[in-house]
């Protein structure tokens, strides 16, 4: 029995989907710990694209335990929308296979009305958040006002935090943000139906887990976003609100930390980010544009372009301590075929000094120039590739001075964005 945490180790995007809808195929049960439908993993099977926003990617397989934890924030619209969109695609999305935590929170009309006019009344300094309502919805959580799902299923109880809330919600948005407000009716009107849908799903999936883990089942938990958009050890404030790294898988679902037994950590072999905020090692040119045509990179929530550039493995060597990482799982290495010399940043140039750990004041991260490291590239394209040993030599040497970097084994490298696109170099469920 293993359980596994799969994290992103930069800004999100780094293939999560891909890899947990891989490893899902020996996992019983996929679980979601965090964030909301901010995240967009995509699945690709047969050719045909599965982006899934807040269901776990195990979805696609038929005989998974898919859960959404109380660290996740929903929107029960959304989340109804995408289990419709699965089940029109022959997906099964059942009470028995898709479970929501009791005490997850819901994300509400309001939500998304002050994300966006917060967004708006920042102008030039906004964050470049997703619009979705998750960091008003994780404020309700902190501040101890927010409607969890066991509320949602009672309407009675929904009815009463509704119309407590509503009150200072409209005011704060009439008043400040100059937006329009919210009406009780109609939420009403909107949400009680949902509650109708969802309330099968809804359960205490932290006793979930721990009957699977004594039945001896393998739980795989798929982190969304990635380290560096993490609320305490992201590029602050250009961040989620929420933890994205590994730790939270325990805090997220209701288990303790000595059932984790291992973390992959996800690395795209080149770094994108999209939304503002520091990024050294951004490039601003041709080669820039190349990579972000040749890796398709533009979001799959917004569908905003990502900005691109070289592997920082001061970042990741950053997330490697920061989420205790077992592994590494390099995602997008054909997307740099054809490049001839590819850099990857081994330190930061802060004025006189140079930094091998990750800084944390936004000034002094703006201010830092990437030191970079040369590698030769390669011309052939690896999308077919199956064998570690078949690959390009350069590509090889690539993967292996990320690994020397890093001070982590590389577990798993994807070719492609298909499922069978990925050597396995070490099973991440093996632990001997
Ligand atoms: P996630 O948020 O971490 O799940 O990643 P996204 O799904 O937002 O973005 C990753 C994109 O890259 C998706 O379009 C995937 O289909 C695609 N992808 C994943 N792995 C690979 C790979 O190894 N090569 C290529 N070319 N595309 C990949
Ligand atoms: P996945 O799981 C990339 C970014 C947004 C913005 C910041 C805050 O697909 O990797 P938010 O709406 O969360 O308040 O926005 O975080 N962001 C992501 N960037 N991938 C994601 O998820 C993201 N989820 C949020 O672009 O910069
Ligand atoms: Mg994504």
């Amino acid at each position: 029995m293993s359980n596994i945490v799969v994290i992103g180790t930069q800004w999100g995007d780094e293939g999560k989907g891909k890899v947990v809808d891989v490893l899902a195929t020996k996992a019983h049960v996929v679980v979601r710990f965090q964030g909301g439908n901010n995240a967009g993993h995509t699945m690709v099977v047969d050719g045909k694209a599965f982006i899934s926003h807040l269901i776990p990617s195990g979805i696609l397989h038929k005989d998974k335990v898919c859960v959404i934890g109380n660290g996740v924030v929903v929107d029960p619209g959304v989340l109804i929308q995408e289990m419709k969109h699965l089940q029109d695609n022959g997906i099964s999305v059942e009470p028995h296979n898709l479970y929501i935590s009791e005490n997850t929170h819901v994300i509400m009309p309001y939500h998304k009305l002050i994300d966006h006019g917060r967004e708006r009344m920042k102008g030039d300094r906004k964050l470049g958040t997703t619009g979705r309502g998750i960091g008003p919805c994780y404020e309700d959580k902190v501040t101890r006002r927010g409607i969890r799902f066991c509320d949602l299923i009672d309407p009675e109880v929904f009815e009463e935090k509704l119309s407590l809330i509503l009150h200072e919600k409209n005011f704060y948005l009439k008043n400040f943000l100059k937006s329009k407000t919210v009406d009780e009716a109609s939420i009403l009107e909107e949400y009680l139906p949902y509650a109708e849908v969802l309330r099968p799903h809804v359960t205490n999936i932290s006793v979930l887990i721990d009957q699977a883990v004594k039945a001896g089942h393998d739980i795989l938990f798929e982190g969304a976003q990635g380290t560096h958009l993490d609320i305490d050890h992201g590029t602050y404030p250009f961040v989620t609100s929420s933890n994205t790294v590994a730790g939270n898988a325990c805090c997220g679902t209701g288990i303790g930390p000595t059932q984790i037994h291992g973390v992959v950590g996800m690395v795209k072999a080149y770094t994108t980010r999209v939304g503002r905020g520091p990024f050294p090692t951004e490039l601003h040119d041709e080669i820039g544009d190349l990579i972000q045509e040749r890796g398709a990179e533009f979001g799959a929530t917004t569908g905003r372009r990502r900005r691109c550039g070289w592997l920082d493995t001061v970042l990741v060597r950053n997330a490697a301590r920061i989420n205790g990482l077992t592994g590494l799982a390099i995602t997008k290495l054909d997307v740099l075929s054809g490049l001839k010399t590819l850099k990857i940043a081994t330190a930061y140039q802060y004025k006189q000094d140079r930094l091998t750990e990750f800084p944390s004041a936004l000034k002094v991260l703006e201010a830092c120039e990437p030191i970079y490291e040369e590698l030769p590239g390669w011309s052939d394209d690896i999308t077919a590739v199956q064998d570690v040993d078949d690959l390009p030599e350069n590509a090889r040497a690539y993967v292996k001075r990320v690994e020397e970097l890093v001070e982590t084994p590389v577990q798993i490298i994807s070719v492609g964005p298909g499922r069978k696109q990925t050597i396995v170099l070490q099973d991440p469920y093996d632990r001997s």
